[in-house]
């Protein structure tokens, strides 16, 4: 009987999931070559991965992982405070704040708990977060966390933003205001003005935070973002996408790296990574400056597909980068699509309404340096096909 009570709300929220057709559930996946993977045992073309560069699978990542293991062990035994601040996060720390034009760099465990935990470090109850509308999740949960007031901004609107700025700032001349935005934005492919955004953040003496999930390893000077070498109070950079390892790091100056050693908790309440991660990131942060013409090349790519994408009347929002959305609106029609392209062997996964807002379902297209031209015209010709056989596609 109390058993029933307590868990009714895990049986509801499952079945209204269900009956809305948005049930998620977990699929087998085995990474076999670069963009290649077997999906519930079947072999498919991956255009869905974050790893953009393609080091996931860098035998150089694998070489410094082994050895760090060799070197460190395979844990970290504790928080960096207690005693797990192997000298390896300090030398993989100067790597990334030398490539970044930054005075220094701070590692954490994943980008979510980065978020999570280092608005609510930055804000007191006085503060107002600014945060773009199109922010994704992990921002919104550290701004839930933060406990002040959340006024979103227009997406990428630098003119309500100003607007905003000039409201909040006429409260009173010490009022704490966060700016909070993307690079790239990771359900549209779009990218932040981050010249303006530093202006905005100068002329109104507001704290900006820039989270380049997406850009870092593909932007920038040395590829290190669009804020590399910026004026950004805090840019936070993820490791488990372009970089192929896991977990992120900020970059910012020396006052700012000592107020979250001491002030985030993201940071001093966890078991810091383990070496071999580290070792992994270290091998990533050698190769990332080099690959200029990995990066051209993906552009070019990605220029392409947008282009016949576009051609053949199908909705890619404001995307001007990697990722690519084909906006479907309706939910079932864009499950018939990834569901077809499944069938022939491409893997291509829908986003839907948590995600994105109800209505604006879509496929998620994500390029990688490890995909071919041959790989691109397998894709548009079956999107091709789809156009022309299938469904009427739009959105
Ligand atoms: C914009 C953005 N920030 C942060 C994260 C979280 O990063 P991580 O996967 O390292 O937890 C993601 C993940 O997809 C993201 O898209």
């Amino acid at each position: 009987m109390f058993d029933r009570i307590k868990r009714s709300f895990i049986r509801k929220g499952l079945e209204d999931r269900h009956a809305q057709r948005l049930l998620r559930r977990l699929k087998g996946i085995k990474p076999l070559s670069g963009v290649e993977i077997e999906v519930d045992g079947k072999r498919m073309l991956n255009f869905s991965s974050n790893d953009y560069l393609g080091l996931s699978n860098h035998p150089l990542l694998e070489e410094r992982a082994t050895e760090f293991i060799r070197r460190y062990g395979s844990g970290s035994t504790a928080s960096r405070l207690v005693c797990g601040n192997y000298e390896c996060f300090e030398l993989v720390e100067k790597k990334i704040a030398e490539l970044s034009g930054r005075q220094s760099a701070l590692i954490f465990n994943s980008g979510f708990q980065a978020n999570a935990s280092l608005l609510p470090s930055l804000a007191d109850r006085e503060t107002t977060i600014l945060s773009d509308r199109l922010n994704h999740n992990s921002l919104i949960q550290g701004c839930l966390l933060a406990r002040c007031h959340i006024e979103p901004f227009r997406h990428n609107d630098m003119g309500h933003l100003e607007e905003l700025l000039k409201r909040y700032r006429a409260r009173g001349k010490d009022s704490r205001i966060l700016i909070v935005t993307e690079a790239v934005f990771s359900m549209d492919g779009d990218q932040s003005d981050i010249d303006a955004l530093i202006g905005l953040s100068r002329d109104h003496d507001a704290f900006l935070f820039v989270d380049e999930a997406h850009s870092a390893g593909l932007f920038g000077r040395n590829g290190m973002g669009l804020t590399s070498w910026k004026d950004v109070d805090i840019t936070m950079g993820t490791l488990g996408k372009a970089a192929g390892s896991f977990g992120a790091y900020v970059a910012c100056d020396t006052e700012v790296r000592d107020y979250l050693i001491n002030f985030c908790y993201g940071l001093i309440y966890t078991t810091a990574l383990p070496p071999s991660v580290l070792g992994a990131i270290d091998a990533a942060m050698d190769l990332i400056p080099a690959m200029d013409r990995e990066r051209e090349e993906l552009f070019k790519m990605a220029d392409h597909l947008r282009n016949a994408l576009q051609g053949l009347g199908f909705n890619t929002s404001t995307s001007s980068t990697h990722i690519i959305p084909v906006v479907i609106g309706d939910e079932e029609e864009t499950m018939a699509l990834s569901g077809w392209l499944e069938n022939n062997g491409i893997l291509a996964v829908t986003f839907r309404y948590p995600s994105v807002a109800r209505g604006d379902s879509r496929i998620r297209l994500t390029l990688s340096a490890a995909h071919t031209w041959e790989h691109l015209e397998l894709l548009i010709d079956l999107l091709r096909k789809w156009s022309l056989t299938e469904q009427p596609a739009g959105g």
